[in-house]
């Protein structure tokens, strides 16, 4: 049976990556964009799809209910795949009420908008809530710790964390208060292309081209498991296809590092792809600056779950999906210059006090 999907947050990034691997990958399907295009959304991260007839693209707030129910009935909407949201912890400190607003609020309304439109088909099996959150609502591990599986309690430590938490327990309460068809992945740091420059790898990346400092927090040695965005897609994919109702999938990348290692691993790649760099080498541009507040020192993923009953595994490796994606920032200027915005100079400047 083909889908209408609703692709909530599908011109930011990982919901752009994700329906550009969607209508490659399933051409019958139909896919609709719902997003309120934040600083963070980009139309550019779906221009290659403008001509598409399986696709289409609606401008607006997950908040909003009328708006939502309407899109829903109008789109035959047979599968949601959530992930509008506020998503960077750092902005979560300088200013919470969005992240409530959007991740719990606009969860919420998804839900209850959801639930009403499966009761209207007769509770037809074959429709689902794909929510996509965080590993982050599990909070910081020590180094060692085993890695998060998806019977760790939740423990999250920002309001980003706290918010996509609320989140997590309204989804898993619709399902178990009214039966309607979830499923919750909990994933780890993602990476690729079209990320937002406020995010680490895409920030040192651009820094490195502009011969800026790239700033690492504290003592650079937080530890975050990095899933390049197409095994990720992939991943999404196969719990759409073959997960359980109800059930929460973790999905990580098997790639656990050290920030500060991370960074000279970009630095080193972006030394041998990047041409004509304003400083070389560019490790010489790494400054250690003040520590984001309650900063999680570790977080890790363990997939087996899903690897072991959905036969899922990411193919990327660090370097791999390093190499592919820095090679992206640099052929593609002309996607991140304008995202360098006065605001986003502002926002910027706000987040960083060297030592
Ligand atoms: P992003 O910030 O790049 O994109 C978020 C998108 O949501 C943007 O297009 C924005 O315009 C849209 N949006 C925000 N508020 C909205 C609203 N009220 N109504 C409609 N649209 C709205 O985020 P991302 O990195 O692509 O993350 C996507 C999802 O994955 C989020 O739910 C995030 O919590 C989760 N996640 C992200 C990561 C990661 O490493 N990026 C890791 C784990 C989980
Ligand atoms: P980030 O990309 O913001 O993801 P998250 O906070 O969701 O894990 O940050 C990844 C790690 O890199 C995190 O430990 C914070 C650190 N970091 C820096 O050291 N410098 C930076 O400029 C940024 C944005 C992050």
């Amino acid at each position: 049976m083909s889908k209408n999907i609703l692709v909530t947050g599908g011109a930011g990034f990982i919901g752009s990556n994700f329906v550009n691997y969607w209508t490659e990958n399933h051409p019958q399907d139909k896919v609709i964009v719902f997003d309120a295009l934040t600083y963070a959304g980009n139309l550019q991260n779906l221009a290659n799809l403008q001509t598409n007839p399986h696709f289409l693209f609606i401008q607006g707030d997950i908040c909003d209910r009328v708006l939502v129910d309407k899109i829903l009935e109008r789109e035959k909407i047979t599968t949601i795949t959530h992930f509008a949201a506020e998503s960077h912890v750092d902005r979560s400190i300088l200013a919470p009420s969005a992240f409530i607003q959007t991740n719990v609020m606009g969860t919420f309304t998804l839900l209850e908008s959801f639930r009403n439109h499966w009761e209207k088909q007769n509770q037809s099996p074959d429709y689902r809530f794909l929510h996509v959150s965080t590993d982050e609502v599990y909070g910081s591990l020590n180094i060692d710790d085993p890695p998060f599986t998806e019977k760790n309690a939740y423990a999250p430590n920002s309001p980003y964390s706290a918010s996509k938490a609320g989140s997590d327990h309204l989804v898993r309460a619709y399902y178990h208060t009214y039966n309607i068809p979830t499923i919750i992945t909990n994933c780890s740091n993602n990476y690729g292309a079209y990320h937002f420059p406020e995010k680490l790898i895409p920030l040192m990346a651009i820094n490195i081209l502009l011969g800026k400092s790239l700033p690492v927090y504290g003592d650079g040695q937080n530890i975050r498991d990095w899933l390049y965005v197409k095994d990720h897609c992939r991943a999404l994919d196969t719990v759409l296809h073959q997960g359980k109702q109800g059930e929460t999938y973790n999905i990580g990348g098997n790639n656990e590092v050290k920030n500060i290692d991370l960074v000279k691993l970009i630095c080193q790649i972006m030394d041998e792809i990047a041409p004509n760099l304003p400083v070389k080498p560019s490790h010489q541009l790494i400054t250690f600056v003040k520590d984001r507040p309650g900063h999680d020192r570790r977080y890790a993923i363990d997939s087996s779950k899903l690897q072991k009953e959905l036969n899922w595994k990411p193919f990327a490796t660090l370097e791999t999906g390093l190499k592919e994606t820095l090679q992206w920032y640099v052929n593609n200027s002309q996607w991140w210059q304008p995202l360098l915005s006065e605001d986003y100079q502002k926002y910027y400047q706000k987040n960083y006090t060297v030592e």
